[in-house]
């Protein structure tokens, strides 16, 4: 039987972890379950950084971005002496069970300490909607509101200005943030790891849509880690009718209070975490699928292909 779990986050923080963390406490707590807070991911559950939450210590968070109980990045988790060392912790205060809010390198965390025998579930908090099993990860939702707001904003200034805007969103090698930012934004060019690079061709397409297609503007969306988008931007300049500009959006896109599906996501997906501990489950995550909140085991999605986004490619090359 579960009498206690910790909860931490784990990673690049992303908006929506604080609702988990709310939704995990209160229903843990609605369920007689005791709930510890675990600062700063692993590198807190090493050295024992737990602070008892109650029902009050989650108020006033569900809004907020971040994460109240802190991230960090702690890449000696792999090794197993420091895992051991987490693992006496929780068991010297008592802690049967957490769940990891995080992307998929914290899900290896997590079926560590399970395999250790700390039932551990996983929560997709990252802005990247990187990890399979789940259509959606929290975060994403709001990282793209952020991201559609600064393209709309470029747009009006390059139409002034015949500027072909080049706008770099993070996903650290998932497209998911730029195809959607560009199908919401109605970009001219998305450049993703799915569709690759090709210079020449890029540059071709502007030239056509100023010469030919006579547009004010230009806007192309590009992933980060594939190019310096400075440096497609000075050779717009050079090579097209337009001038062009470069913003490359960085961490703004990892703040901001999270969106209501944000929100709502994170809290179902909080209880089911809750509730797989209370059934005995451990090292599995959670997902949504088709808008049905489920779980799998972590390690047959960290082995899943990746999700296919050809749909999504297919819809932007008809409308643009
Ligand atoms: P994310 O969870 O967002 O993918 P990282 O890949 O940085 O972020 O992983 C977060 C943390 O998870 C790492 O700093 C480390 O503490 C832990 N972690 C990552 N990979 C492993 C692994 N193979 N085994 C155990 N812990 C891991
Ligand atoms: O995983 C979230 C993310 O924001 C990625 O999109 C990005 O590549 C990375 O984290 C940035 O990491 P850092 O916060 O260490 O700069």
């Amino acid at each position: 039987m579960v009498r206690k779990i910790g909860v931490l986050t784990s990673g690049g923080d992303a908006p929506g972890m604080n609702s988990a963390i709310r939704a995990v406490t209160r229903v843990a707590l609605a369920n007689g379950i005791e709930v510890v807070g675990i600062r700063d991911g692993y590198k807190g559950l090493v050295n024992g950084d737990f602070v008892n939450l109650t029902k009050r210590d989650v108020s006033d968070m569900l809004d907020r971005g971040g994460t109240k109980l802190g991230s960090a990045r702690l890449p000696e988790f792999k090794d197993e002496e420091v895992q051991d060392k987490a693992v006496n912790q929780l068991k010297s205060n008592g802690i049967d069970a957490i769940v990891v809010i995080g992307g998929d390198g914290s899900y290896r965390g997590a079926m560590a300490l399970t395999k250790k025998g700390i039932n551990c579930i996983g929560l997709p908090g990252t802005i990247d909607n990187d990890i399979a099993g789940t259509d959606f990860t929290i975060g994403f939702d709001t990282a793209l509101n952020t991201c559609v707001e600064c393209v709309d904003k470029l747009r009006d200034t390059s139409s002034s200005h015949h500027r072909c805007s080049v706008v770099e969103v993070m996903g650290n090698h998932c497209g998911d943030l730029a195809v959607w930012t560009a199908l919401s934004c109605g970009a001219e060019v998305v450049i993703t790891p799915e569709t690759g690079y090709d210079e020449l061709d890029i540059l071709e397409r502007l030239r056509y849509l100023d010469k030919a297609v006579k547009k004010n503007h230009a806007i192309v969306i590009i992933s980060e880690k594939i190019t310096d988008a400075e440096s497609l931007a000075r050779k717009i300049s050079l090579n097209t009718g337009f001038s062009g500009r470069a913003t490359v959006l960085g961490h703004i896109q990892r703040g901001g209070s999270p969106t209501p599906n944000d929100r709502v996501l994170a809290e179902r997906m909080g209880q089911k975490a809750v509730e797989l501990l209370m059934d005995g489950v451990g090292g599995h995550c959670v997902g949504i699928i088709d808008n049905k909140i489920i779980s799998m085991p972590i390690e047959e999605v960290l082995e899943a292909p990746r999700k296919s986004r050809k749909e999504f490619y297919r819809l932007f090359d008809n409308l643009v």
